[in-house]
């Protein structure tokens, strides 16, 4: 795709390595530490960055693969500090901007102005009254699934990897979201599995880096370099295709079109094909996994907690809504759904953690942040902050309710990031969310089929382990 183009959108100059440590008014993991807990950090990441915000405070400076100096925050005040009051002097770090070599250069890995433009054309195609149109798809997509538990669970309770299955219907949403629902099964299949071979190999670039003279050795680079153009040539296919229809034909209420139809303020120009490609690439991207894990947590949860699914029930029952699906209107007739998706994303964070870095000098509360201090903003705990949030590891989804005691921590919950480069799609995925939660419980119970608590594996995003398998049952 951009081979030869700059993946490091920083300028040259500013390299996180460059910071000097020292003059940094943090607190520090000696080096040796980090060294030695390298395996373990990469293996456990969670576990270990929780034991040294324990140790040391709630912004502490560790060497990431015992490498790389970083400092992991949990608290609030900065990161309010990085991604909104001051969001001006920080970027995304090189660990975002490795995927445009993949993916291309769309809202989530684009930067400076040219990120502002093209937010500012593709936001509209997001707003609320968008989303109504878009809600019979999200519908369409849980029926699919629902029919799907139908048929397994006709002679008896059925057994399903639930993060699987999950990861199908966020697929199905975007991708008929994004292209319309003409797209056949055959495409979206290939296309999730290209999507999943390089989001998989570019994390493990990431997580391993002392692999990459082997992985370019045995080919892998150039593997997943065609990989891409093949994702690029797909979804390039789709335009043309689009851009072809006759005259004559209805344009759909799809992203695409919104992308298509988009022109600039200024120039009055609607976007090149290479960057409808690249944004379609990023929403593709973007919109799946986080809302795939999402709804795997969410199941998770209520299998744990059955009282809960049980008063989200009682909720719709109350509503009128236990015998039909919700329209997008009245799912705002649902405070305590929506809570109980709060919650979930409270204590997994699809998005677990965030990394910016400093493209200036700055200053916090009197201290000096050097120009390249690397910053990964740790979502994780601060979602779970001891003294933050009472019961920090409870499922308390009442916590989201209206005039609830204490209120929400301001800045402490970010599943959607914050400041000006919020999540695009929050209500899209939100709206998603709840469409597949209440058409699930409509019809199914749902029990946790193991003893044993899952871990969260976490990559880009935080996943549950591979076969996160719960026991549905048809409601009499
Ligand atoms: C539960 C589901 C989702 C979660 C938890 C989530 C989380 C996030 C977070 C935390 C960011 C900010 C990243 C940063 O500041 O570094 C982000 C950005 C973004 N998300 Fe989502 N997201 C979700 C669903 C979606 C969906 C469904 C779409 C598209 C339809 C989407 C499209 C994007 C885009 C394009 C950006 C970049 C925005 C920008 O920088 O202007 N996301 N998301």
């Amino acid at each position: 795709m951009k081979s030869g183009d700059t993946h490091n959108l920083m300028p040259d100059s500013v390299s996180p390595a460059s910071a000097p440590l020292a003059a940094l008014p943090f607190p520090w993991v000696p080096r040796w530490q980090t060294l030695l807990s390298s395996l373990a950090m990469a293996r456990q990441p969670i576990a270990n960055l929780n034991r040294v915000h324990a140790n040391y405070g709630d912004t502490v400076g560790l060497h990431l693969g015992g490498i790389r100096p970083c400092y992991s925050t949990r608290d609030p005040t900065l990161v309010q500090h990085i991604l909104q009051k001051n969001h001006r002097r920080y970027l995304k770090s090189d660990l975002t901007h490795g995927l445009i070599r993949y993916i291309g250069r769309g809202l989530l890995t684009n930067e400076g102005p040219d990120w502002l433009r093209q937010r500012r054309l593709i936001q509209p195609g997001f707003h609320r009254q968008r989303l109504t149109g878009l809600t019979h798809l999200m519908q369409a997509a849980a029926a699919g699934w629902v029919h799907e538990l139908q048929t397994r669970t006709a002679a008896g309770p059925a057994v399903v990897d639930i993060h699987e299955a999950m990861t199908r219907v966020a697929f199905r949403v975007i991708s008929q979201a994004t292209f319309g629902a003409s797209m056949s099964d055959a495409a979206r299949d290939r296309l999730s599995e290209v999507l999943t071979q390089i989001q998989a190999f570019y994390v493990r670039t990431i997580r391993q880096p002392y692999l990459r003279p082997w992985l370019q050795g045995i080919g892998s680079y150039q593997r997943h370099q065609v990989l891409s153009q093949e994702l690029q040539e797909l979804v390039r296919g789709y335009i043309r295709q689009r851009q072809q229809a006759g005259p004559g034909t209805t344009p759909p209420d799809d992203l695409l079109q919104m992308l298509l139809d988009a022109r600039y303020e200024d120039t009055g120009e609607p976007m090149t094909e290479e960057q409808l490609v690249d944004e379609a690439n990023i929403l593709l991207l973007a919109g799946h996994e986080t809302s795939a894990n999402a709804l795997s947590w969410l199941f998770y949860l209520l299998a744990e907690h059955p009282a809960v699914a049980t008063q989200v029930r009682t909720e719709l029952e109350a509503a009128g809504l236990l015998h039909r699906p919700a329209g997008f209107e009245e799912l705002a007739r649902l405070p305590y759904a929506m809570q109980v998706i709060q919650e979930t994303m409270r204590l997994y964070p699809p998005a677990w953690i965030l990394d910016r870095v400093a493209l200036e000098d700055d200053e916090f509360q009197g201290r000096p942040i050097p120009k390249g201090t690397l910053f990964s903003l740790y979502l994780y705990g601060l979602h779970r902050h001891p003294t933050l949030w009472p019961e920090p590891d409870a499922f308390r989804p009442e916590r989201f309710a209206v005039g609830a005691q204490p209120p929400v921590p301001a800045y402490a919950y970010l599943p959607f990031g914050g400041g000006p480069r919020l999540c695009i799609g929050n209500h899209f995925a939100l709206t998603e969310i709840q469409v597949v939660l209440l058409e699930t419980l409509r019809q199914f119970s749902v029990a946790p089929v193991a003893a044993t608590p899952v871990a969260p594996v976490p990559l880009i995003t935080l996943r549950p382990q591979t076969g996160l398998h719960l026991r549905f049952e048809r409601l009499g």
